[in-house]
């Protein structure tokens, strides 16, 4: 079982796209072990994105993650990291296929609807930023994965 870090951004927020976007993970079997609303913190938009640090989309970044509510949440199930990137599509919604949540909902490459994890290491790393441990929920899903 893998876990992924997720969070819909600002925008999708003011958008009204939460539930559009929440409900195609769950239709694809993806199952939600802790979700929240919050307010990122400067130190925790940082924290998010330090690997990005010093990069001409930088600050924006930062600015825009911090301009409104986001929902974060973890996933779970077989290899939920890559089945959540290929939903999500391309970084740039341009490029991302007109299936995917950012092919039929992103504006740009910086508000483009989510952000998740793009590997275990990162995965794990990231939801530690936004949850403790008692936030994630062991709980049975009525879905059959074959993966
Ligand atoms: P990145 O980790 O490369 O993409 P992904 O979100 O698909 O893992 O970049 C992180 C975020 O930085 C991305 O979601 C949007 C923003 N970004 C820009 O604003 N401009 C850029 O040129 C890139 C590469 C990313
Ligand atoms: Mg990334």
């Amino acid at each position: 079982m893998e876990r992924e870090f997720l969070f819909l951004k600002p925008n999708t927020v003011r958008r009204g796209l939460i539930g559009e976007v929440i409900s195609r993970l769950e239709r694809r079997g993806i199952k939600i072990i802790a979700l929240k609303m919050i307010w990122v913190t400067k130190e925790q938009a940082e924290e998010l994105y330090q690997e990005h640090k010093g990069k001409s989309f930088y600050n924006d970044l930062i600015d825009f993650v911090l301009s409104g509510p986001v929902v974060v949440m973890i996933l779970e199930g077989p290899r939920v990291i890559e089945m959540v990137r290929h939903i999500i599509g391309n970084t740039d919604p341009l490029k991302a296929s007109p299936g995917s949540i950012r092919g039929e909902f992103g504006m740009s490459v910086t508000k483009n609807i989510v952000h998740a994890s793009d590997s275990l290491e990162s995965a794990k790393r990231e939801m530690k930023i936004f949850f403790s441990e008692n936030e994630i929920l062991n709980y049975r899903l009525d879905v059959q994965h074959d993966l």
